[in-house]
């Protein structure tokens, strides 16, 4: 049977841009029912200036515990080097380094040019290789840019072939904005898996546009493998105008298990852990089969057997 990996972001995209803030001992356990679900990996903060994104706080507290406690995958966001460090005293092993395929949105998200987000991933291989960590790239408005309008696959496919140069080994691809379609993605999608093999390539969608699903789609049917996606469809980023939502992690799911793909998630389990999300920061959540899943329960019925 095929399968594919989800990667939940819900407890950093999710939270980031929420008016409630939580506090990490709430992530952590929202993050412990996450990985409780079978998800195989979760993002669970991001080290970046607290004062640019105040939610963020306490992911060292977080990443700390995690480490004593958790033997399953977990990865955290850094914006520099700087992150990197101190990501790596507190015990991260998985880290994901973001760079925007557009000059505007590399400024605007983490105040540097992409020439001097390159220099330090340059960097950054080497020591990730010495220090045993696994670095993946993103490369962020991937589709189309707040501020610059529609990235050409070009930009994406040139900047990717750079970092392969330099030392990337494994790249996720975000559409921050939600601005994709389901062309759009299997065309530029198509070589990247080729160029760095289903087992380094993923993709991040966020549903802005009522895209996101089909969107998955497109990338699973041209070649990728892995998915971030959010709990309850929860997320936006606090430098993109127009951001809204991740695809929901039970959409995803119920996708896939619908057609035969193995996710090798608990899906009843998982709608428990997007309703507990939602009423954290008070927003309605659940994904889009929510109403589904709500008639589903009332008839006896588990999601995992349908
Ligand atoms: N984590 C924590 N603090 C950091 C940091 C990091 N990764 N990188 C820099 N800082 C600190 C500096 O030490 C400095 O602290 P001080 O004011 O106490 O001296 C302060 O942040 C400013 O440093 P500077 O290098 O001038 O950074 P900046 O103000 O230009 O901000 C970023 C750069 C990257 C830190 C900031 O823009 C950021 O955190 N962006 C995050 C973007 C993000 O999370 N986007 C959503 C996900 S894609
Ligand atoms: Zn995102």
């Amino acid at each position: 049977m095929d399968n594919v990996i989800i990667t939940d972001v819900g407890p950093r995209d999710g939270l980031q841009n929420q008016a409630v803030h939580l506090s990490p001992e709430t992530r952590l356990s929202l993050i412990q029912n996450l990985l409780e679900c079978g998800l195989q990996r979760v993002e669970v903060g991001a080290f970046v200036s607290p004062k640019a994104v105040p939610a963020m706080a306490g992911t060292d507290v977080i990443t700390r515990a995690l480490a004593n406690i958790s033997a399953q995958d977990f990865q955290v966001l850094i914006p520099n080097a700087k992150g990197y460090d101190i990501a790596l005293a507190n015990g991260a092993k998985t880290m994901m380094f973001v760079v925007c395929a557009s000059e505007t949105m590399n400024q605007k998200n983490v105040r540097m040019s992409i020439e001097d987000s390159i220099n330090d991933l340059a960097q950054l291989y080497k020591q990730a290789k010495a220090d045993g960590v696994k670095l993946i790239t993103c490369i962020a408005v991937a589709w189309q840019c707040p501020f610059e309008g529609k990235t050409e696959p070009r930009q994406v496919w040139q900047m990717a072939e750079a970092l392969q140069e330099i030392g990337a080994d494994s790249l996720l691809i975000a559409d921050t904005i939600g601005a994709a379609s389901p062309t759009a993605v299997k065309n530029l999608m198509a070589p990247l898996v080729k160029q760095f093999g289903q087992d380094n390539i993923g993709c991040h969608f966020h549903d802005t546009r009522a895209m996101g699903l089909a969107n998955v789609y497109a990338a699973y049917e041209a070649g990728v493998r892995h998915f971030d996606a959010a709990i309850g469809g929860l997320g936006g980023c606090p430098f993109a105008p127009g951001a809204t939502g991740n695809v929901a992690t039970e959409d995803v799911v119920q996708m896939f298990q619908q057609m035969g793909v193995e996710t090798n998630i608990d899906l009843d389990k998982l709608y428990q852990v997007g309703q507990q999300a939602g009423t954290l920061v008070k927003l309605e959540s659940g994904g889009r089969g929510q109403k589904f899943r709500s008639l589903q329960l009332e008839k006896g019925n588990s999601l995992n057997e349908l």
